[in-house]
């Protein structure tokens, strides 16, 4: 709807009898105030909208029906709008405008009372007044309007900047995501590399130191311990190949490699493990696998760093749809606090982050519960919903996150 110019509100005159229309009319109208005669009440009705300026009626017209009918249209005003109306009475002792009629109109809200017989400087003096508080009315309307729109824009730039975080979150999750098989990536060729390179010279080394031996003097301390340091780099290069990327993981599985990486975690950490494996599990893709070796090596690597536990169980459960795996130990426990941070901003370290982001990208589920008695990590992978492509046979089912936590006190 057009607005109107709040300058020039029209008046609104209803008064079917007598003179009191046209006096109105012509006293208003030389102050330059715009009127608007109405024949009917049905018409005062349609007219009282945002653009009209108040309205005058006289008490005669005000029956039981017209000021029901004249206070439903009132109270379809919106909230900033309090329409002035200026009633026409009797003068003097006029019965009219005795108590029980003045309570009769209070539903129409905002009257003045003006007593006849009108005198022009009275009837304009009121009207200004009116006219004055209603385009006041108007500059309430405007200012909730602006108050609104900049609510609107608000919301708007709240979204909008929602959205993005949601935007770059994802994209975040994507980066971390491609840095770990990236990474992943990169340990199978280092460890390629120091047992196809290193690994071959220091055997060769030891090839040659043998035979060095077999020429000369065998007792010679010299010799035995370049003999004795050669042995220990080969078995160093070794366990750090497997370490960086188990042979076994990508020949046999990731039993196989587990069972092998908690034996040898067992024996260099001297924390006694309990593994608890099934004698047989179907291979999956290669990305379950090296993310369920990668969660079991960060899961006992923690449990050696932080928990203090002189045990550990490791069990993994599977069926046709999903790998279970869990490392319980009986140490202190997460902080509470480090727990709650974790789940909130998965800013604690690196590893309790991987290890939810590659569960995150394969559809997974982590859950840590903890208390003073020690903890428990448990990771869920769907085995059956794993979509194998030739590449990187990664699952298109939606990433899940369980939190679990028991209390640490
Ligand atoms: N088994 C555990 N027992 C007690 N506290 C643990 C255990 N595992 C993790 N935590 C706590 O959770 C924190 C976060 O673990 P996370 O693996 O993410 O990082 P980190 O081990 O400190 O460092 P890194 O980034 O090298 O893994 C640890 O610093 C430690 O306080
Ligand atoms: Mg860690």
């Amino acid at each position: 709807m057009a607005e109107a110019s709040t300058s020039n509100l029209p008046v609104l005159v209803f008064a079917p009898f007598g003179k009191d229309a046209a006096l109105i009319e012509r006293v208003l109208h030389q102050s330059s105030i715009a009127t608007l005669v109405l024949p009917s009440v049905q018409g005062l009705e349609a007219a009282i909208c945002e653009d009209a300026g108040a309205a005058i009626l006289p008490e005669e017209v005000l029956q039981n029906g017209t000021i029901g009918a004249l206070a439903q249209r009132l109270s379809a005003q919106p909230p900033w709008s309090d329409f002035p109306i200026i009633v026409l009475t009797g003068s003097g002792m006029s019965t009219a405008s005795t108590e029980w009629a003045v309570r009769s109109r209070a539903p129409l809200g905002n009257v003045t009372l003006l007593e006849r017989p009108l005198r022009p400087v009275t009837l304009i003096s009121a009207v200004r007044s009116a006219l004055i508080a209603r385009r006041r009315q108007y500059e309430v309307r405007d200012h909730l309007r602006e108050r609104a729109a900049a609510e609107d824009a608000l919301r708007r730039a709240h979204d909008a900047l929602e959205s993005l975080v949601e935007q770059r979150t994802a994209a975040l999750r994507r980066l971390s995501v491609k840095l770990l098989r990236v990474q992943d990536e990169e340990r199978r060729r280092i460890a390629r590399e120091l047992h196809d390179s290193l690994g071959q010279d220091l055997t060769a080394a030891k090839i040659s130191l043998d035979m060095l031996a077999q020429e000369s003097d065998p007792a010679s301390p010299h010799l035995r311990d370049a003999r004795m340091l050669v042995d220990r780099s080969i078995s160093d290069t070794r366990t750090l190949s497997h370490l960086l990327h188990p042979p076994l993981l990508d020949e046999a599985g990731f039993l196989s490699a587990a069972k092998w990486h908690v034996d040898r975690f067992g024996q260099r950490s001297g924390i006694t493990t309990k593994p608890d494996l099934p004698s047989h599990v179907h291979r999956l893709p290669r990305r379950t696998e090296v993310a369920l070796f990668r969660i079991l090596q960060e899961a006992l690597t923690n449990v050696h760093r932080h928990s203090g536990s002189r045990t550990v169980n490791v069990f993994v459960r599977t069926d046709e749809s999903v790998v279970v795996l869990t490392v319980q130990d009986f140490g202190m426990g997460v902080r509470r606090e480090v727990l709650d941070r974790f789940w909130k901003t998965g800013n604690v370290g690196v590893g309790l982050a991987g290890i939810r982001e590659r569960l995150k990208e394969l559809g997974g589920a982590l859950e840590i519960e903890s208390n003073l008695d020690g903890t428990i990590l448990k990771a869920t992978i769907p085995a059956s919903h794993t979509v194998i492509d030739s590449n990187d046979r990664s699952p298109a089912v939606p990433s899940q996150e369980v939190r679990s936590t028991l209390p640490a006190d």
